[in-house]
Order: C-alpha cells, then sequence, then structure tokens
C-alpha cells in the first residue's frame, strides 16, 4: 500500500511523522473521508470545501488543494480496489507538548483503505452524552473525535452500528460520523447545523434530492417518527430498523427506499454534485 505524505508516495509500512506530531500529541487537526468508487473520488470539491473551511476554524494555515487533489489522484490509482476509503488528515504538525502551535509547518496525509458497502439498514442507540452546538470545535471536522470512538464503542456493544447524540439543550443533533434524518406524516426532517451537527456532504446532498427540511427536532422525536435513516459518505442513506428498544419493522419504510433510489440514480449521474 502506499499512502502521501511529505508532498509525494511513500510506502505505508515505512512512512513516519513526528512523534511531535500536533494532531498526534492535543488533535489538533482535520480530516475529510472520501468515497473512491473504481478508483474515482466522489464530491472532492464539497470535502475539499470543507477541509479549507474546517482549517479556517481552527486556524490552520489554508491546505493546498492542488496537492491535496494531486496526493487523492495518485493514492487512488497507486491501490486499485472497487470501494474505497480515501482519507484526507491535515494536522497543525510538529509542535510543542503543550496546546501552543509550533512553527514548523503541517503535516498532510492521504491514505486509503478498502471497505465494503454497508448493508441497507442498521441498529443504532442513543447515548447520554451531549454535542456541544457552541464550542469552538463545533462543524468542524477535526481529529479530536475521542467523543465519538467512545459512543461508537457503546454502540458496538449494543449491537449497533452508529450512536446519535441530542445537543446541549435536548435537540436532536447527529451520530458519531452520521447525519440522522426522520420520517414524519410522510415528510422527511432533518435537524439544521444550529443544531451542532457537522454540514454533512451526503445529508447536503440528501436534502437536495429529497426536499428534505431542516427542523429543529427533540431528541425523542427518534420514539415516534415512522422511520429513521442515516447518512454519510460511506453509508450514503442507509435505513435504521432499531432504536434503542424500539423495533422499526420493514425499513427501509416507504420515504427512505424512495431516498436510497434517488441517492444512488443522482450520485451515479454526477461524480462531484
Ligand atoms: C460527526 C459527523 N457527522 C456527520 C458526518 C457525515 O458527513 P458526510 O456525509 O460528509 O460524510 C460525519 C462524517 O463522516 C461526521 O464525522
Amino acid at each position: 500500500m502506499k499512502i502521501w505524505l511529505d508532498g509525494g508516495l511513500q510506502d505505508t509500512e515505512t512512512a513516519r511523522v513526528s512523534v511531535f506530531d500536533h494532531g498526534l500529541t492535543v488533535g489538533d487537526g482535520i480530516f475529510e473521508t472520501v468515497k473512491a468508487v473504481d478508483g474515482r473520488p466522489f464530491a472532492l470539491t464539497r470535502h475539499l470545501d470543507r477541509l479549507t473551511r474546517s482549517a479556517r476554524g481552527l486556524g490552520l494555515p489554508d491546505p493546498d488543494l492542488d496537492e491535496v487533489r494531486r496526493a487523492c489522484a495518485a493514492v487512488v490509482e497507486a491501490n486499485p480496489m472497487s470501494l474505497g476509503r480515501l482519507r484526507i488528515t491535515y494536522t497543525g504538525g510538529h509542535g510543542p507538548l503543550g496546546s501552543d502551535r509550533g512553527a514548523h509547518g503541517t503535516t498532510l496525509v492521504v491514505a486509503l483503505g478498502e471497505t465494503g458497502r454497508r448493508p441497507d439498514s442498521t441498529a443504532v442507540i442513543t447515548v447520554p452524552w451531549t454535542r456541544n452546538e457552541r464550542g469552538a470545535l463545533t462543524g468542524l471536522k477535526t481529529t479530536s473525535y475521542a467523543e465519538n470512538v467512545v459512543a461508537l464503542a457503546r454502540a458496538r456493544e449494543r449491537g449497533a452500528t452508529e450512536a446519535l447524540f441530542g445537543n446541549t439543550v435536548g435537540r436532536l443533533c447527529e451520530g458519531t460520523g452520521s447525519n440522522v434524518f426522520v420520517v414524519l406524516d410522510g415528510e422527511i426532517h432533518t435537524p439544521p447545523v444550529a443544531s451542532g451537527c457537522l454540514a454533512g456532504i451526503t445529508r447536503a446532498l440528501a436534502v437536495e434530492w429529497t426536499g428534505a427540511r431542516e427542523t429543529d427536532l427533540p431528541l425523542d422525536v427518534l420514539d415516534r417518527a415512522d422511520e429513521v435513516f442515516l447518512t454519510s459518505t460511506l453509508r450514503d442513506v442507509q435505513a435504521v430498523h432499531r432504536v434503542d428498544d424500539r423495533e422499526l419493522p420493514g425499513a427501509p419504510g416507504p420515504v427512505t427506499a424512495k431516498a436510497m433510489r434517488v441517492f444512488e440514480e443522482r450520485s451515479g449521474d454526477d461524480l462531484d454534485p
């Protein structure tokens, strides 16, 4: 396997970043996960736009998007596979042991991992921990993801693949690595970005392509929604058949099934929507 580091392709086995990299020591970094289908990245322009937004939010210098594009192209070409998770990581680079940043420049890594197609439906849990809709990192895709690690581990313990968070005022927010949608009286709703969720790229496309509304929703809407689904780069649109102890038999329901179809068609038509 080859990855991109320090401006070129390197062997995964021997590529090294500093043990003092600020991404490692304090989580001072940002990332993107891009779906690569038969070596072609999907929605790369939107991912690169968000990478820049996350860098600015964190106070990192703008990433060199020409280099990131070259890196993505080189990495997918060097590692052929049918479905890949292309991971762009950009950190504050070699830095002091505390939270101050160093002046050695940033680190860019682009790596690719093979992945399988997700099942059409899955189980989720809710967790007692909150998303902070008013934090310094809200809405940024940073490498400070340990809260998601903890919540996802809890989900796995309960036989689920995703954990859903409410925010500090009890409103529905998002999952550890996905956005959430609910169907109420035949209409699709998803929490607004003001809930503290990431502005997911799949979420934005699903809103555009299905006419879903952005609605401030209580967390307990999950107890009564007719259908629930998730969106993310690697899930696309994925139905939910259980939320905690509540079964949603027959998932994907009709509205979700249609959203899945529309997403598949539209994303097949245009690789960089
Ligand atoms: C916290 C969080 N919310 C939502 C998403 C979904 O975003 P996207 O559709 O851009 O993958 C992700 C990304 O994986 C995420 O990490």
